[in-house]
């Protein structure tokens, strides 16, 4: 039961982590580059998949070292066997996607705040708010080419979880 349990939260978060990544790199990336959408509405996207990527962020790697003690103990499965190398897979393109969303989001606020620290960073991510009293300028389109290589890369490594979720689910042998 908690292992269904886990199973079902786990796939929750990455659909959600991995479609909200490829969905602002589709859907606000271009607009924010050539102008089109607004920087504030640029600012809240970006905001929202970091809020997104952090909440995501504590249930991916819970419900993931439980389905490894459950799955995967003794813990040389993990790297004797395909399903075990896939899952070394899932959990090191996590880590890159998280850090290179959390910079790319970071790098953009810079632009506003060129003096932000890591901890107030981390307690507020960029808050539309963080706009007030900001003047026009950086707008959307040099807030978007700063968080553009983070955003593709991030999006990049979406596809590959998602393929290697399709791996597992699809039953490479063990
Ligand atoms: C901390 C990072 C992660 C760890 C430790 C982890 C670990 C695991 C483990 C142990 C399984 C079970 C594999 C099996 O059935 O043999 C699994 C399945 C799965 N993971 Fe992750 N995972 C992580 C991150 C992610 C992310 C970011 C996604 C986003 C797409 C994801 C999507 C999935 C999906 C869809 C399955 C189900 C595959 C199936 O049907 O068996 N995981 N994960």
């Amino acid at each position: 039961m908690l292992l269904t349990t886990a199973f079902v939260l786990h796939v929750l978060s990455g659909a959600l982590w991995t479609g909200a990544t490829l969905y602002v790199v589709y859907a606000t990336l271009p607009r924010a580059t050539d102008g089109t959408l607004g920087r504030a509405a640029f600012v809240d996207a970006a905001h929202r998949l970091l809020m997104l990527t952090r909440w995501t962020g504590v249930v991916l790697p819970v419900t993931g070292a439980y389905m490894v003690w459950r799955l995967y103990t003794p813990l040389d499965l993990l790297a004797t066997t395909g399903r075990g190398w896939a899952v070394l897979a899932m959990l090191s393109l996590w880590g890159v996607m998280n850090g290179l969303v959390e910079l790319g989001v970071l790098r953009m606020r810079r632009e506003i705040d060129p003096d932000l620290g890591w901890g107030r960073y981390m307690a507020e991510g960029f808050p539309v708010d963080a706009l007030a009293g900001v003047g026009g300028v950086p707008g959307s389109a040099r807030l978007a080419s700063v968080a553009r290589p983070y955003l593709l890369a991030s999006g990049g490594l979406a596809v590959l979880l998602l393929v290697d979720a399709a791996l597992l689910a699809g039953g490479i042998p063990g």
